[in-house]
């Protein structure tokens, strides 16, 4: 007799067809069948207008050609005719008045045909009529700007106190700035908690549909993760943004972007033991950090602040499992490596590809072959966004399905400090680095 239950393949192919699900109601977790391309669902139902305040002009916000990311593009699907964007808030008001040009100039017209456009959040608090009161935030500001309890870098402080139950939702990583602020971000989670808000963070990796059957799994297998094994490797010859390799304004790659996969490893691993992690990494002037494809001019960023090209770390989960994870600036056009491992007795589930077409990889007891699963369309970016609009429905209509939402501000706030140490480790065993 062996503990797991297993699954034939078709079994696990059929289940990840059927749009029924069997599975009991799972804390931080989505059964799969429920999350649905963009062009697979209609928009919401209702006709009253969705207040919507964008904190940010910037990529996330309205897309760019580095990636899929643009959340106004999907507010605009989940929301139809009701989303009316209030305001734009943005110091750089020239980069807020041309997105919004290009909005009006389009069919979306009617979601931003009033947006006012403000350079900080007091001037459109002492300006907002009765009928412009947000119903949710989208904070796409960079993360130097939010996170903590200082002035101007205080903004979900200043939104929970301006306005009280308004839904938040905060990009990834939800700071930057010295680790030992750190506490303070915590004590915004607090905050976002004890006042019941609801918030949720960019982490979208965890609304893929194979994230998702990979949860299912092991759930229904009850299965124990023994392993993760984490491969980030981006395509830098498409990273134009100055900043990005500046580590005074990033913070460095694993922090800024390696946080998707540190994030992805503890949702599966579960909460890392912060006094084991050890890392290395290959810095800029050392002979395997050459890179001969970079887009912007590094010479022009001082070299204490050059950003090193791999670091690979691991670490003990606080129940004794183990993670690995390694971070690399290597590959040149467009399209990145990424690959998760997750193990367990008796199984592999091996991610793959997850930002361009995911594919699963299943060992299961039984079979010494790997089950593969393609995952096309999948939007997690929609997925996020619809299941976050899905909850502030839900919380003024008890009929309203509502999903989980799947990465909240304090467990963002763990992943934000694993970036950290995984990066203060790296530069413990790097003499040529230095923090900045
Ligand atoms: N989840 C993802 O895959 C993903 C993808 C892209 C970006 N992001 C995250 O989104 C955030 C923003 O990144 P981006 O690429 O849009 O950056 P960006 O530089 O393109 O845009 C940021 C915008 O914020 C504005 N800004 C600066 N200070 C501000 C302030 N105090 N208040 C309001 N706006 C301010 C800037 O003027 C700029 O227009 C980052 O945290 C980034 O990591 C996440």
């Amino acid at each position: 007799m062996t503990k797991h239950t297993m699954p034939e393949k078709h079994d696990l192919l059929s289940r990840n067809r059927s749009h029924i699900s069997q599975a009991p109601h799972r804390r931080g977790s989505i059964d799969p069948s429920k999350l649905l391309p963009m062009d697979k669902t209609a928009h919401i139902g209702g006709h009253d207008n969705f207040n919507v305040l964008f904190i940010g002009a910037g990529n996330i916000m309205f897309g760019s050609p580095e990636g899929p990311w643009n959340h106004s593009f999907r507010l605009e699907h989940k929301l139809g005719p009701r989303l009316k964007v209030v305001a734009l808030i943005d110091p750089s008001t020239e980069r807020a008045k041309e997105v919004l040009a290009k909005k009006r100039d389009s069919f979306v017209v009617s979601a931003y045909q009033d947006t006012r456009v403000c350079s900080n959040l007091e001037e459109f608090v002492k300006t907002m009529t009765p009928n412009e009161l947000p119903r949710a935030v989208i904070i796409g500001s960079p993360p130097m700007f939010r996170g903590t309890l200082q002035p101007n870098r205080d903004i979900e402080a200043q939104l929970l106190k301006q306005f009280p139950g308004v839904a938040l939702f905060v990009e990834k990583p939800i700071a930057t700035g010295s680790l030992s602020e750190i506490e303070q971000t915590y004590k915004v989670g607090k905050m976002i908690d004890n006042s019941k808000t609801i918030c949720s963070v960019g982490y979208m990796l965890r609304y893929l549909k194979a994230v998702q059957m990979m949860k299912k799994i092991i759930h229904d297998n009850q299965l124990t993760v023994m392993c993760t094994i984490a491969r980030y490797a981006c395509a830098y010859e498409a990273i134009a943004k100055p900043d990005w390799w500046d580590k005074s304004k990033s913070y460095g790659p694993v922090i800024e972007q390696g946080t998707h996969f540190c994030d992805l490893s503890r949702y599966f691993g579960g909460e890392v033991d912060l006094s084991s992690v050890v890392a290395h990494s290959i810095e800029w002037n050392e002979a395997p950090g050459k890179l001969s494809k970079m887009s912007i001019d590094e010479s022009k960023i001082p070299p204490e602040r050059r950003i090193p090209r791999a670091t690979t770390a691991t670490w003990k989960y606080q129940n004794g499992a183990v993670g690995n994870f390694t971070h690399v600036v290597a590959l040149q056009g467009n399209n990145y490596s990424c690959e998760l491992e997750v193990y367990a007795d008796g199984y592999s589930l091996k991610l793959v590809n997850p930002y361009v077409q995911p594919v699963l990889y299943i060992r299961q007891p039984g079979d010494d072959n790997e089950t593969k699963m393609a995952f096309p369309d999948d939007d997690p970016f929609f997925s996020e966004i619809s299941v976050f609009i899905d909850n502030i429905e839900a919380k003024d209509n008890a009929d309203f399905e509502d999903l989980h939402i799947l990465s909240s501000y304090e467990d963002a706030a763990r992943s934000y400090e694993l970036t950290w140490a995984i990066r203060n480790a790296s530069e413990k065993n790097d003499t040529k680095s230095k923090a900045v």
